[in-house]
């Protein structure tokens, strides 16, 4: 069955006190919004509608950097969740097949239960309603459930009689129907209700008018959840990471204080990766197994394959790929740089926009001096080569392979292979003159005693 998917995200989001649009805001590193359209991905929806309204211009962009088909719809003025549908109306003209429709500040809705509410269209229901179980009291739609099991109205709180207030089974607005009957239960919608908007939660009734028969499926309150304000952000990080973590430790992984270890909505753990204590990770990083990732180190964009250390106290930044068994030690930044099976980049140093051969060893303090004020330079390091501590590597600029360079040299120039490279002040020693010099600096300071 074809499906669409259109996300609800043209509130206000009053409660953010942001400037920025609600669904913008991050949650492991990707905005709520991403989250939802992830969702869409994951039942491989043909069509992906936003509908914008508050800072439509800032979304249209976020939206359309993750999925360029994506297409935004304008609701200018907020008049409820039915009218907001209504806006994907043309987009969705003679489009044959299902509608799920999703919200932008809501992250957590899963695939599998998209599938779920799929099953339940197949199954022979025409409107397919997501519901969580809250105890009462709640602000929640109450989804009231006929005799025989199938879903019969959804009543909104402020509408709701004092029995339908105690139903714990919630609405958390997901719904499913295939598009003809969906817009066309749409234009029955009447905002004849007690806040005077025009309620998606109708259909059910309008459907149930017809003798069409819904249903509800159930998700957990965590999947449920929306996020309103900075708190209710915060505790949606917690639930994410508590997730991210427990995934990453039943495919594998050790995490040795998972409480402290915290991932991006995409990082790929691998089987057997170890992960020691306050480790961060930025969007777009893959940990290939066996991997090994210590203390308090920060890995954003890059790939770790097999056998490779990182850390403790590392940086790695976009474009870092280190390959099988490679090793970046404390106080290390690279970026922009593949590290070659079993090179090493041990101690205090910072290599960007590199390419570092095969078991060629860096020494501390290495410093790639990539950027000119304007344009960012190549260094090219050979396998097996050995760049002495404190080495400053002017970019552009090539060391051989098993090339060498002298401990403290400013290297400007190409090494060829099998070469030594020194590039520093040659060493002269004054006999007796530190003793000298010393004698004469104590003889001043007690001058000046005197004095
Ligand atoms: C809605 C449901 C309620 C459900 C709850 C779950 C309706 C009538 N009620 O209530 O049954 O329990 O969600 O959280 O649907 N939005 C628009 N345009 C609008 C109105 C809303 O884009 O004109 C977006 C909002 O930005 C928000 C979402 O839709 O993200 C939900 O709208 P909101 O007004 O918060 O609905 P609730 O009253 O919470
Ligand atoms: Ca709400």
């Amino acid at each position: 069955m074809n499906s669409a998917v259109i996300i609800l995200a043209a509130g206000m989001g009053t409660r953010m006190q942001s400037d920025l649009p609600k669904v913008l805001h991050k949650v492991a590193g990707a905005p709520l919004l991403i989250h939802s359209m992830r969702a869409g991905d994951g039942i491989d929806a043909q069509k992906t509608i936003i509908v914008a309204g508050h800072g439509a211009e800032l979304v249209e962009k976020v939206a359309l950097d993750y999925n360029p088909d994506a297409q935004i719809v304008i609701q200018s003025e907020q008049l409820g969740t039915g009218h907001a549908v209504d806006q994907a109306r043309s987009a969705l003209d003679g489009f044959d097949g299902d509608v799920f429709i999703l919200y932008g500040d809501t992250p957590f809705i899963s695939a599998d239960t998209l599938s779920k509410m799929a099953d339940a269209r197949a199954n022979g229901a025409s409107v397919v309603v997501l519901g969580f179980d809250v105890p009462p009291p709640s602000g929640y739609g109450r989804l009231v459930m006929a005799a025989d099991g199938s879903l019969d109205a959804i009543v909104e709180s402020k509408d709701a009689t004092d029995a339908q207030k105690s139903i714990r089974l919630c609405n958390s607005g997901v719904i499913c129907a295939p598009s003809a009957l969906l817009f066309d239960l749409i234009r029955e919608i009447s905002n004849e209700n007690a806040s005077g908007e025009y309620y998606l939660t109708d259909v059910v009734g309008l459907a149930r008018k017809r003798d069409l028969k819904c249903a509800a499926v159930e998700c957990s309150a965590q999947e449920a959840m929306g996020v309103n304000s900075r708190v209710e952000l915060a505790v949606a990080e917690g639930y994410f990471q508590q997730n991210a973590r427990r995934d990453a430790m039943l495919n594998g992984a050790t995490l040795t204080a998972p409480e402290t270890v915290w991932f991006a909505y995409d990082t790929v753990i691998g089987r057997d990766v170890i992960i020691e204590q306050n480790v961060i990770f930025g969007p777009d990083s893959t940990i290939e197994s066996g991997a090994y990732i210590r203390a308090f180190s920060h890995i954003e964009g890059a790939h770790v394959s097999k056998g490779a250390i990182v850390g403790p106290y590392a940086r790695l930044r976009p474009g870092a790929e280190l390959a099988n068994d490679s090793k970046v030690g404390n106080f290390c930044e690279v970026k922009n740089t593949q590290v070659g099976e079993g090179a090493k980049i041990n101690h205090l140093s910072y290599v960007g926009d590199a390419t570092i051969g095969d078991d060629a060893n860096i020494g501390a303090g290495t410093i790639t001096c990539n950027y000119d004020g304007v344009f960012k330079h190549h260094t090219e390091i050979g396998a097996r080569a050995f760049i002495g501590s404190n080495t400053a590597l002017v970019a552009p600029v090539r060391v051989g392979d098993d090339a060498m360079t002298g401990s403290g040299s400013i290297i400007t120039k190409d090494i060829p292979d099998e070469a030594l490279g020194l590039g520093r002040a040659r060493q002269e020693n004054k006999q007796g003159l530190a003793l000298r010099l010393m004698n004469k600096l104590k003889a001043a300071k007690a001058a000046k005693k005197k004095g």
